[in-house]
């Protein structure tokens, strides 16, 4: 079973069977999973929270506050964070507040901000189980999506015999891995991504550098490593890191280095994404020694052209393969964008305009406008920039289908 670097909240409810949900927790972490559990006030009453934070390797989150710190839990950023979100078990009552969004709960309130695929499992007496209202709410939620796991047929906490025992921790961890198996539309695909600033050294301690923070480039790489690509993230510097331990990193400098290593590479892949803001001019000497100051003389630094990475991977690009660029303009940005696109052999252009608040360099957020080779666009509205990479992803997989 692989679950690799899937993050998953396991939610937890007030029934008898929370006590197999401790397995469940066990077994996806097994599987590689990162799993925070959420567990509703009645929950803690059936399973203690240690036992659950200690398999989970994360504390349980119960409330909205963290009781002893204030700290405020955020569903919403729970709810981005998660790649899955499984309920079990699930009591008819949870199950009547999902249907009908009564957000009294940390549980209820994440799972209705989040976009992540809900697995549920419900676990209840055999009459609440047939109840016409349990039916009627079961029905709602897989009228919204989600994926019901059936609760088996046996002897119940009651010692009553029929249908209500929450299906084994083995199952529901098998319904999980076998979800996100099929869900890789992107497998089997090689994929190099280009992210971050490139620095132009000056001296031992200077550089020419952007405000890049990598972040766009990072969000696709995730999300590429998450729909089953193997992705190469060749990244100028930056301060993060993917989370994702499936994607390989290669750590360059300059717009040289960059160029070097996207040429080793990009002969192998089939797409290829370039997010990097690559300093166009570099200087054409580095000094060996910190260049100090000079009283009456003020330094000329003389700038050398830098290679342009995209448009020389799309003059070697052969039939099949995708090259994807990112045009950050201020101004005629369409006019702008699809000269890049005509100019660099390009297959797809990302357009992003810092006229728009919340567009561009270390924001969590952007707003992109996507044209194709055949002129046509796409413009999206401002999302998260997981989100934007959802949206690149799509139309490079649409791209992939047509050149298959
Ligand atoms: N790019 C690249 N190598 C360069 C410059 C740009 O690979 N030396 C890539 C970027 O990663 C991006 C696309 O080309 O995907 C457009 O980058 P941009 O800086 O907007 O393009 P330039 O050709 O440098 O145009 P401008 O005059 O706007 O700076």
């Amino acid at each position: 079973m692989s679950l690799t670097g899937k993050h998953i909240i396991v939610g937890i409810t007030g029934g008898i069977a929370a006590y197999k949900t401790a397995t469940l927790v066990r077994l996806l972490v097994k599987g590689g999973a990162e799993v925070q559990v959420i567990m509703t006030p009645n929950a803690k009453e059936f399973i203690c929270p240690v036992t659950l934070s200690t398999l989970s390797g994360k504390p349980v989150i119960s409330e909205f506050f963290t009781a002893n710190t204030g700290q405020w839990n955020s569903h919403v950023d729970l709810g981005l964070w998660a790649d899955a979100i499984v309920i079990a078990p699930a009591t008819a009552s949870t199950i009547g507040k999902m249907a009908n969004g009564v957000a009294d709960n940390m549980l209820v309130t994440t799972y209705l901000s989040a976009k992540a695929p809900v697995f549920v499992a419900p676990a209840m007496d055999l009459d609440m189980m047939a109840h016409p209202s349990t039916t009627r709410n079961i029905n709602l939620l897989r009228s919204y999506g989600n994926h019901i796991i059936e609760p088996a047929e046996g002897e119940l906490a009651s010692h009553l015999v029929g249908k209500g025992r929450m299906e084994e921790p083995e199952n529901i961890a098998k319904v999980l891995s076998e979800y996100f198996e099929q869900d890789k539309p992107l497998k089997g695909k090689k994929i190099m991504i280009t992210a971050g600033p490139t620095y132009e050294r000056i001296d031992p301690v200077r550089f020419i550098g952007n405000y890049s923070t990598g972040k766009m480039g990072y969000a696709i790489a995730d999300e590429a490593a998450r729909r089953g690509a193997e992705v190469l993230l060749i990244s100028g510097p930056v301060a993060i890191r993917p989370e994702s331990k499936e994607v390989k990193v290669i750590d360059v400098e300059s717009a040289r280095e960059m160029y070097e290593e996207c040429h080793k590479h990009f002969a192998d892949c089939d797409i290829a994404i370039m997010t990097a803001a690559v300093a166009d001019y570099a200087p054409a000497t580095v000094a060996d020694k910190k260049i100090k100051r000079e009283k009456d003389e003020i330094p000329q630094i003389e700038l050398v052209k830098n290679p342009d990475i995209a448009a020389s991977l799309g003059a070697s690009k052969r039939p099949g393969q995708l090259l994807v660029g990112f045009a950050l303009e201020t101004n005629d940005e369409s006019a702008n964008a699809l000269d890049k696109l005509q100019r660099k052999n390009l297959d797809m252009i990302v357009m992003n305009s810092l006229r728009d608040a919340g567009a561009g360099f270390g924001t969590d957020t952007n707003k992109i406008t996507l044209f194709k080779r055949d002129t046509t666009s796409r413009s999206f509205p401002l999302k998260s920039k997981k989100e934007v990479a959802a949206d690149i992803l799509d139309e490079v997989a649409l791209l992939v289908d047509t050149t298959d």
